[in-house]
């Protein structure tokens, strides 16, 4: 349809009908669905279901069955308006992968763009035609439980993260969904829905660039937050949602707010009333309002009253109607929802082994002293609340069911072709400390050679409204690894988390560690390959893993301080007192940022700089040697970092600008390179412009940000 023709559809609404096009609620407040009674409309006053079905969207439409069935009743009630379906389809739809943290870490753009076009895939067939993702709010704080959702610490993968899922989604046939904007993931002590206060450099820096990179992909939809920054929520910062992300960025698809968030503002204690919510959002440019009431009972009096202009609502409208536009609904209202296509490729055999690939190339090996991988003759037992469960596919796990995921005991017998012994020996649920089965695990795995022990966080205990304020694994599992321990065996963890846990009171017993997150429906058959070497590890970490809770937020591209501490010591065991730092912890994380081992073994030699300046306008080449030198072939990230020596604003430490996923067969040497030119080096100068100064830099190279090779240049004004 031709945007003149939108405009007409606009201009024969009523007042009530425009409002209600800008109003989503899940279907099953109007359709009787048994939930209705707990979160339905009888909260809400004056609105009745029937009003409902001419809302423009929903969210979270059961199945295609009632996708379809819907849109033929409100067809039947004579509303011709294409019903547009969203969904949270954040990793996997039916067919599960990692959760997107882990997706990160393995730091394969196309990898992620493939699962992220097969969720869409599935999805699209059962009636979805927008999600709500990428999730991109930058994270530091592991308490929070989102982090699960996110790309990470790092702004600038954080940001490719999100454009290769975007590319996915809209190559697999659905609209997208940028959230949450902005600086959700700031959350005060990881607290869920917490206050957020960012200054205005911190924002533009850290935490805009990575929603800012997702508009290079032309993502349909942004969400707008939850949280309170720096003293307004988020709607109420017109400088943020209309004079940024409108005019500075441009965009110019659909905002929605998060779920319930407008009426919200005032327990926030920013509006008094629901009328002022609605006035507030609307003039912030919200076009739809996400299961809050206060446009649909609010904005045709509002309109009727001369409070707000009927052109401004009518602006909202008209974005959604594009949105459906380019979605192709007016020719297709169905879109691409068609039941029996849906049954061919849900969960299909190629869909397994792209998820597998998913699970293997994300979980990433902490630590091993040699004691991986496993050889198929080994004795082993599997042990821990994780070892048959299938518990593990992580939540926001849209359509994605428990109970067709593999264990890790199924994929490890279907390996082997044979039984293996295992036990749980307690639960891994927080507040579940029943001790009793420990002994019996314990003597189980004392018949082993090898004792591989399944624990962490169970997949409940993360995601959104699960922050915690204690992040080590629980009291029960480190007794039961203590236990295991004593039986000096060979000891391997397999650790389950939807964030990087505190490993402190465990790493200590630990041969070696894989951290598996929460590693979809193929999980099992994924771990199992990675223990038996059928697959070889290469996942970093995309969050620095702390020490203890007490140190977060604990990330890599910090800023130094005066009183930098140099040996990274506790004061109480020697560390410099009267510098930065705790009396009783290390300031270092226990793995940094950008960590993985290998099976394969990989040095970093001769880093060089083309020349020793760098001349605006000019390009410089940094190039380094990297030898796989141990006897298996395998995948490294090579990581490029900058920090700008002294500028017009502290700069951070590291800054990583650049990767390279390169395969090495053992033995195999290549030299890899990676150009600078000013536009690496500009950030937002203390005169607010965003610009290189001119100056020392230092280069920094390596397989983690924190064992790296270095060199310096200078960038100068001349030549
Ligand atoms: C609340 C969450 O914050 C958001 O991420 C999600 O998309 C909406 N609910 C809809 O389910």
């Amino acid at each position: 349809m031709e945007e003149k023709d939108l405009k007409q559809l606009v201009a024969a609404m009523s007042l009530e009908e425009k409002a209600l096009q800008l109003t989503q609620f899940p279907v099953y407040e109007w359709e009787g669905h048994a939930s209705a009674v707990v979160t339905g409309m009888s909260n809400y006053g004056n609105i009745s279901c029937d009003d409902l079905w001419k809302s423009g969207t929903t969210l979270n439409a059961p199945d295609g069955e009632t996708v379809l069935s819907v849109r033929r009743r409100r067809r039947e009630k004579g509303i011709d308006d294409p019903f547009l379906v969203m969904f949270d389809v954040i990793h996997g739809y039916r067919t599960i992968y990692p959760v997107p943290v882990a997706m990160a870490c393995s730091f394969h753009t196309e990898l992620i763009e493939d699962c992220a076009c097969l969720a869409a895939t599935e999805a699209k067939y059962d009636g979805v035609d927008l999600t709500f993702s990428p999730m991109v709010d930058l994270v530091r704080d592991a308490r929070w439980g989102r982090v699960m959702e996110s790309g990470g610490e790092d702004p600038y993968w954080s940001g490719e993260v999100g454009k290769a899922m975007i590319r996915g989604y809209h190559r697999g046939g659905i609209a997208c969904c940028v959230k949450h904007f902005a600086g959700y993931g700031a959350a005060e002590a990881g607290r869920e829905y917490n206050t957020t206060d960012i200054s205005e450099r911190n924002l533009r820096e850290y935490y805009l660039p990575t929603y800012r990179a997702c508009l290079e992909e032309d993502p349909e939809m942004f969400m707008s937050s939850f949280n309170l920054l720096n003293g307004k929520p988020i709607l109420g910062h017109k400088e943020i949602v209309v004079d940024l992300l409108r005019k500075e960025w441009g965009f110019d698809g659909v905002l929605i707010s998060d779920y319930g968030a407008v009426d919200e503002m005032r327990n926030h204690g920013y509006c008094a009333t629901g009328k002022e919510c609605a006035r507030v959002a609307i003039e912030s440019g919200l076009d739809i309002e996400m299961a809050s009431p206060d446009y649909v009972r609010y904005l045709p009096e509002l309109i009727r009253e001369g409070t707000i202009s009927e052109e401004k609502v009518d602006e909202c409208v008209l974005r959604v109607l594009k949105l459906k536009n380019k979605l192709g609904m007016y020719e297709a209202p169905e879109r691409y929802t068609d039941l029996k296509k849906r049954d061919e490729v849900t969960l299909s055999e190629e869909a397994r082994v792209l998820v597998r690939r998913a699970a293997e190339e994300s979980c990433v090996l902490l630590k091993n002293n040699g004691a991986l991988p496993l050889k198929e003759e080994e004795n082993i037992a599997l042990i821990g609340p994780f070892a048959d469960s299938k518990e593990i596919i992580g939540t926001w796990q849209a359509m994605g069911r428990c109970e067709e995921s593999v264990s890790v005991k199924e994929g490890v017998e279907h390996l082997l072709g044979r039984e293996v012994p295992c036990a749980g020996g307690c639960s891994g649920m927080l507040f579940s400390g029943d001790e009793s089965a420990i002994e019996d695990a314990v003597k189980l795995a004392s018949r082993a050679d090898h004792i591989i022990a399944c624990v962490g966080e169970h997949m409940s205990n993360s995601g959104e409204a699960h922050a915690r304020a204690d992040i080590r694994i629980t009291k029960v599992q480190r007794k039961l690894i203590e236990r295991l321990y004593t039986l000096r065996k060979k000891l391997t963890l397999v650790v389950f988390g939807g964030r990087p846990l505190v490993l402190s009171d465990v790493e200590k017993y630990a041969d070696a560690i894989l951290y598996v997150w929460q590693p979809g429906t193929e999980g099992g058959n994924a771990i199992a390959n990675l223990l038996y070497g059928k697959a070889v590890p290469c996942g970093k970490t995309v969050m620095s893993f702390p020490r203890s809770t007490g140190q977060c937020p604990v990330y890599y591209n910090c800023f130094a301080t005066g009183r930098p501490r140099k040996n990274d010591l506790p004061t109480m065991l020697g560390g410099d007192s009267w510098t930065t730092g705790y009396d009783d912890e290390c300031n270092s994380p226990l793995y940094p940022f950008g960590h993985g081992l290998s099976y394969a073994k990989f040095e970093y030699e001769e880093l060089r700089l083309s020349r020793e300046t760098l001349a605006r306008g000019g390009k410089l080449t940094a190039r380094v040697k990297v030898k796989n030198v141990g006897s298996v072939d395998g995948t490294e990230i090579v990581q490029w970092y900058l920090h700008d020596e002294f500028a017009s604003v502290v700069r951070p430490l590291k800054e990583l600008k650049g990767y390279e996923r390169i395969f090495l067969k053992a033995g195999e040497e290549k030299e890899i390179s990676f150009t600078i030119t000013e536009e690496t080096l500009k950030y937002y100068t203390d005169s607010g412009e965003y610009a290189a100064e001119t100056g020392a830099f230092e280069v920094f190279v390596g397989g983690n940000s924190r064992d790296c090779l270095k060199a310096g240049f200078q960038l100068v004004d001349g030549e």
